[in-house]
């Protein structure tokens, strides 16, 4: 098979398309023939070295990816191969990510798609909706789950709503009855907030922004999902409620956060921090369970049209696909492993 690994951390060009055998799912695993493979920053980041150094002498990238069960290792239900699926998490402390022609997961990391729902919709869910479930489900007052009407009544604000992880959020908060505001930096962006189903926008780089989201939200801001936590923490603030929490998965622009005790404890802010690979086993099957649910309510589509573009590269340019996103490509950017 094909499959795109890189041996030691580095620029994209450490990147090299190589045949090798088919992996052999273990007891446990099921063995995918991979459609679309999904690329988040978090893969050129694991490429490049940034958080850890890699853990085995050769590495196939890409946690997330949609594709069909071909093979299942013992103690997997055989009825299974055939089955469409979504994977998440594919390469965490493992050497087979998605970027391959076949890739072996944990049975539970390979989630059956409908037969209505693309593969492009199921390789653009593992990081970015899961992340965005749990930014939906840390707030004081619940929910700790998603379904229709668990948001209802609430204001969720997503931050950088033109963002992979933006979408899933405007998506999955509007899915679960929410009203929905999105900051983006331009009209472009704020399009495809609209797309994804944001009831407000506001252009974060115009005016007076926490005006425009008071206009929006009179009552204040329930949940604040943050993507660059330093640039926007003194916007946040002024804009969310007392008791309100800001779940914040980035700290996009690098600026460092300047923490206002009195200002927080007198709005009693809940301020919470996360990443899917510490997040837990529970809360990971619980988000994998409402996202799941979404996506057979139809509520999490992608492309242009539900705001969401798709930047598409073949197996043989995986080197490019991480250059786009490592560039800031606006949008999804999906690799075509068997076209
Ligand atoms: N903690 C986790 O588990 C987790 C999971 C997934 C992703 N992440 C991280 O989250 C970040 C986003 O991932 P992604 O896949 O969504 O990337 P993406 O598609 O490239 O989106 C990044 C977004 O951040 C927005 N942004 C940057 N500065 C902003 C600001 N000051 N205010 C509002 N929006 C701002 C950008 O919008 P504008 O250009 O309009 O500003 C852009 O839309 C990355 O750093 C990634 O590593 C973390």
């Amino acid at each position: 098979m094909k499959a795109v690994v890189y041996r030691d951390n580095g620029g994209p060009e450490v990147l090299q398309v190589v045949d090798r055998e088919r992996p052999v799912p273990a007891p446990g695993e099921v063995r995918v023939r991979v459609a679309v493979s999904g690329v988040n920053p978090t893969d050129w980041q694991a490429r490049a070295g940034r958080a850890h150094a890699k853990a085995f002498p050769e590495i196939t990238p890409h946690l997330d990816g949609a594709g069909v069960i071909d093979a299942v290792g013992e103690g997997v239900d055989p009825s299974r191969v055939g089955q469409r699926v979504w994977l998440f998490m594919a390469a965490a402390g493992r050497p087979t990510g998605t970027a391959a022609e076949f890739t072996v997961v944990p049975a539970a990391q390979a989630v059956p798609l409908p037969d209505e729902t693309g593969f492009d919709v199921g390789a653009s869910l593992g990081v970015p909706a899961l992340t965005a479930h749990r930014a939906l489900t840390v707030a004081e007052d619940g929910p700790r789950r998603l379904r229709p009407g668990a948001l209802s009544g609430r204001v969720v604000l997503a931050a950088g709503g033109a963002g992979a992880v933006g979408h899933a959020v405007i998506q999955l908060a509007r899915w679960a009855g929410a009203t929905v505001i999105s900051t983006v930096s331009s009209p472009d962006k704020a399009r495809l907030a609209k797309a994804a189903g944001a009831h407000d926008v506001i252009d974060y780089r115009q005016g007076d922004p926490a005006a425009e989201i008071r206009a929006a939200a009179p009552d204040g801001v329930d949940i604040v999902t943050e993507v660059a936590l330093g640039a926007n923490l003194a916007l946040d603030l002024a804009v969310l409620r007392t008791r309100g929490t800001i779940s914040t998965f980035a700290n996009e622009g690098g600026k460092p956060v300047e923490l206002n005790v009195l200002q927080n404890m007198v709005l009693n802010t809940r301020l919470q921090f996360l990443v899917l690979y510490t997040a837990g086993p529970d809360v990971r099957a619980a988000a994998v369970e409402d996202v799941a649910a979404a996506v057979r309510d139809g509520a999490l589509p992608v492309g242009e049209e539900h705001g969401l573009p798709l930047v598409r590269f073949p197996l043989a340019r995986t080197a490019d696909a991480h250059r786009a996103v490592e560039g800031g490509a606006v949008g999804k950017v999906l690799i075509d492993v068997t076209s």
